[in-house]
């Protein structure tokens, strides 16, 4: 089925502010930054750029902490720089999409402050508060994402907050009818300023389960991630519509994307559908099934994820495309600031770094749904070398590494291996050129970066091999019409090899990709497509007898007419 109306063409590059471009020589990327590079982010052929978060901030939480909706983080810039922002980028043709925290805001926020001074104080209901029941005993066993209990204990009352994330992170209570409204007024005076649209922060935790049961499968004294008592309760979905519908009363084309990160495709559907009620499109983390049986045993096993398991991979995608993408514009990504750098996760770093950089892309973006990039992807950037330990979120970080050399593990390999579990292994700074600091500052950036000769932006610009140049013509191939709304089919095989075929009346293509570092066989039916030349390829094959053997990471796209009806 081919719906014309589902799938919008757009293309969206997620810049990471802080890591991106410094331009006072702080260490800090700042807005300026991004305002210099808005013909970078064109030239790729992007049509759209999402801001992780911006607004004032302490930054527990690097600016998912907002102390203050209505300003921007002094350390980025200031009201005036982030209008001529969203100036420029509609200059050139660029939407801008803002990071909305609507779960939480920063201890440091003034309705918290002002709730923190007692049961009377008309903020105190913007909150979630519980009372002491028995001295000393938390009000259930719900573990925070962060670590700890998502209970924290008020000093002046001994009443408890509520945080599904930092201690520093309070959660709105969203059955407070003010604050929905708070949140609405803030949407609405930025796209007032011109922006045309947000990605939802963690809008599937709006709600908890009434009365904070403890949950009952955990041992005693346990604390447990009891998502079902509070990610995607059905008061969600109803915030979430009175929040969109309010919003396109007077911006309809405002454009929401929602984070959902624990979001199966039912889910998914009722979060998108119908058009205009809800988010336009949500980003699901359920991608990506690893296979837990290869995992490196010389290291903590509960800190791996495995490998991708190619198979179930396959399954997944062809499930959502079916599922989802015949119904809304389904997101299509692989990495994000919240995960590893693709080509470390689900490629090879080392061996076929550019041959996997490049078929996971064509793979992922070929098929039908809205492209999301994370910055410094389109140069194969792999996860950031760890020199700094700090900020890390790796508990003991230092008797980790201690262990791993006593276990024999170079000094080389245990880095890797805590850049690849560190919080900051997908934030390290963007790599612009092979000057100091990779041409990102003249100072250390507060990250740390990852210098390296043939992965920068100034080496691949003028490579017509490189990575960088390969992106941009996937981009412009992904936003023809076949790519864009043609329709889908996965064909089945039970190999590491993904195929599937996009068709839109007399046209159609095949992607056919090596997902392994090991050549791989496929005996999938291609005669309607090997006469042809491809449109774009990476790595070798051959093709004998209807049998085509791709070289580790290869891929082929290829066009055909269609014939049929
Ligand atoms: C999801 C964001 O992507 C992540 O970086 C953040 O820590 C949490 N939401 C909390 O806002
Ligand atoms: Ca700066």
């Amino acid at each position: 089925m081919t719906n014309n109306q589902i799938n919008s063409g757009e293309v969206i590059y997620q810049v990471y502010p802080k890591s991106f471009l410094d331009t006072n020589q702080d260490g800090i990327g700042d807005l300026k930054g991004i305002i210099q590079k808005l013909d970078y982010i064109q030239e790729l052929g992007v049509t759209t750029i999402w801001l992780n978060p911006i607004f004032s901030s302490p930054h527990v939480d690097n600016g998912y902490d907002v102390s203050d909706y209505y300003t921007i983080d002094p350390q980025y810039g200031s009201m005036e720089l982030v209008e001529l922002l969203i100036e420029e980028a509609h200059k050139r043709g660029l939407k801008i999409l803002f990071d909305l925290v609507l779960n939480h805001t920063s201890s440091k926020h003034k309705w918290f402050q002002e709730a923190l001074k007692g049961p009377d104080n008309p903020y105190r209901d913007y909150y979630i508060w519980k009372e002491e029941e028995q001295k000393g005993k938390l009000p259930n066993n719900w573990k925070s994402f962060f670590g700890g209990s998502v209970w924290e204990k008020e000093s002046e009352t001994g009443d408890y907050y509520f945080h599904l994330f930092d201690k520093e992170m309070p959660d709105l209570n969203w059955q407070n009818e003010l604050v929905r409204k708070e949140m609405i007024q803030i949407a609405k005076f930025w796209l007032e300023k011109g922006i045309d649209g947000y990605r939802l922060d963690a809008f599937i935790h709006m709600e908890k389960e009434p009365g904070y049961p403890d949950a009952r499968y955990a041992d005693p004294g346990q604390l447990v991630s009891a998502e079902e008592f509070f990610a995607n309760l059905p008061q969600v979905d109803d915030y979430l519509r009175e929040f969109s519908a309010s919003i396109r009363e007077d911006y309809p084309d405002a454009y929401l994307l929602g984070e959902a990160a624990s979001a199966d495709p039912e889910r998914a559907v009722k979060y998108t559908f119908p058009k205009g009620e809800a988010c336009d499109s949500i980003v699901s983390f359920k991608y990506f099934p690893m296979d837990t049986t290869k995992k490196d045993d010389r290291f903590p096993l509960e800190n791996q994820e495995g490998k991708l398991d190619i198979i179930a991979f396959k399954q997944v995608m062809d499930e959502w495309q079916r599922k989802v993408g015949e119904v809304s514009e389904m997101t299509l990504y692989l990495n994000n600031h919240d995960m590893q750098r693709v080509v470390s996760r689900l490629g090879d770093p080392t061996e076929f770094r550019e041959e996997s950089a490049k078929t996971l892309a064509t793979t992922m973006y070929l098929q039908r749904g809205l492209p999301v990039l994370l910055n410094g992807e389109e140069i194969g950037m792999k996860n950031l070398e760890l020199k700094r330990w700090e900020n890390t979120r790796i508990e003991r970080i230092h008797e980790v590494y201690a262990t791993l050399l006593d276990r024999g593990v170079t000094k080389e390999e245990a880095q890797t291996h805590l850049g690849s579990i560190s919080i900051n292994a997908s934030r390290g700074a963007m790599q612009w050129s092979d000057q100091i600091y990779a041409g990102f500052s003249t100072v250390e950036p507060w990250s740390g970066v990852n210098r390296e000769a043939a992965y920068n932006v100034a080496a691949q610009e003028t490579d017509t091999a490189s990575i960088l140049t390969f992106y941009k013509q996937l981009i412009q191939l992904k936003k023809t019409a076949l790519f864009t709304h043609g329709s889908y089919e996965m064909l089945v095989s039970k190999s590491p090899i993904m195929a599937y075929r996009r068709q839109l009346e007399k046209e159609q293509a095949i992607v056919i990709s090596n997902l392994s570092d090991e050549p791989q066989e496929s005996l999938l039916d291609l005669t309607d497509f090997m006469e042809q030349d491809s449109t774009l390829s990476v790595g070798n094959y051959q093709y004998n007898n209807g049998k085509i053997v791709l070289s580790p990471y290869a891929s082929l796209v290829i066009k055909s007419d269609y014939k049929g009806s």
